[in-house]
């Protein structure tokens, strides 16, 4: 037996659990210390109650034979695809009920997805980037090139010719920079992507951060519906983190090579995959119903109070930073040129606040460092007040 050899060109350990390792072993040393978990995106929020109320509901009536459900349909129960349309719907994107595919994250179809293209395809992502994007492809031994995502760019990398490849990942907002591109930006992205016959992979996981013109979804974009494949996830909007559920979206239009990758996807997902829990998909779709949505925007304004609280705290310490605006995370440069992972050391020493060292997300991260306001109300107060305390010039 010959394994897949490209698992050595990936490193050891995938990042949060190379962090977790780390803090583990600090609080295994130090059983005094509070430890301030900013680190990875895991929301702290309880799932809201209208959720909580579908779930229940559909715990009962699978304790009844008249009501119990077995296997459900692949691509999703109806009654969320339905929901998940309207919610497109409402800010003027149509889908067709087929289109959308419920699934357990937005973290699984990323890596999923890769069964419809070829591996000699070319893949560009962004540097820096969400891990998971690159090592996938390398997984499956996919060359990959990077578009430089820098301060000087606003952490916002445009098209030009040399970077023409096949599969383009965009996240907007992005994980981990918190930049996240206009109409016009993403126009660009979209005529490049259909005069060099690419597919981009957008990931909206962060979508609902959104306040300012930044897009929400590719499919505000005309033309996306030939070119590109949406993912999205009810983590980050609704706490659905440990609870997992997603979607991705694929349209009719998209065809390469004389194949629809809608068709290609259904045939994937029915063969490879048995569906949600149709308790989880009760819940979810819960969180478009008027009650849920409202519960909803509460638990994201709690959030981006934090994404404030931090902003200012690094404007006390002068420290420049992207994001905390349309974005649950702060993306800031580490101060007195401490490399990333020196950053990360020392705040975990001096002050217990842990956050996300930038070089993790690739090498233009080095240098940056990522803190999210995922974390509790008092869980940021207190980091705030200690990175001031030990930052402020
Ligand atoms: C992150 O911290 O970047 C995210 O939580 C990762 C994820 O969503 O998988």
């Amino acid at each position: 037996m010959k394994p897949n050899y490209h698992y050595q060109d990936v490193a050891e350990t995938y990042l949060f659990s190379n962090i977790a390792k780390k803090v583990s072993a600090y609080v295994a040393e130090h059983p005094d210390k509070n430890v301030f978990r900013l680190g990875i995106g895991d929301v702290t929020l309880p799932l809201a109650p209208a959720v909580i109320k579908a779930m229940h509901e559909a715990v009962d009536e699978m304790s009844k034979k008249e009501t119990f459900k077995g296997y459900g349909p692949e691509q999703g129960y109806a009654f969320l695809r339905e929901s998940i349309q309207a919610y497109y719907a409402r800010r003027g994107i149509q889908l067709a009920l087929d289109e959308i595919f419920v699934s357990d994250g937005a973290k699984s179809d990323c890596g999923n997805i890769l069964d419809l293209f070829d591996t000699d395809n070319s893949v560009l992502v962004p540097d820096p980037v969400y891990p998971v994007y690159v090592d996938t492809n390398v997984m499956a031994g996919r060359k990959i090139s990077y578009m430089q995502a820098t301060a000087e760019n606003g952490f916002l990398p445009m098209p030009d010719e040399s970077l023409k490849a096949d599969i383009i990942y965009i996240c907007s907002p992005n994980n981990p920079t918190g930049a996240s591109y206009n109409k016009t930006q993403l126009k660009a992205w979209v005529d490049f992507a259909i005069q060099n016959d690419s597919v981009i992979l957008y990931d909206a996981a962060y979508e609902c951060f959104v306040e300012t013109d930044a897009v929400r979804s590719i499919f505000e974009i005309e033309g996306a519906r030939n070119c590109a494949i949406e993912l999205c996830s009810f983590s980050k909007t609704a706490g659905f983190t440990g609870t997992r559920c997603g979607y991705t979206i694929v349209p009719c239009e998209l065809v390469r090579g004389g194949m629809s990758l809608r068709k290609m996807w259904l045939r994937r997902q029915t063969t490879k995959f048995n569906g949600v829990s149709y308790i989880v998909q009760k819940g979810a779709a819960a969180v478009f119903s008027e009650e849920g949505e409202k519960q909803i925007k509460e638990n994201l304004a709690y959030y981006k109070e934090n994404a404030k609280l931090i902003a200012n705290c690094m404007d006390e310490c002068g420290i420049a930073y992207t994001g905390g605006k349309n974005s649950p995370y702060i993306w800031l440069q580490c101060p007195s040129g401490m490399t990333s992972w020196e950053f990360f050391d020392y705040l975990l020493n001096e002050i217990q606040v842990v956050g996300t060292p930038g070089s993790g997300f690739g090498k233009n991260g080095e240098g940056f460092f990522r803190l999210t306001s995922f974390g509790s109300r008092e869980t940021t107060l207190e980091a705030c007040d200690r990175l001031k305390k030990l930052l402020k010039k």
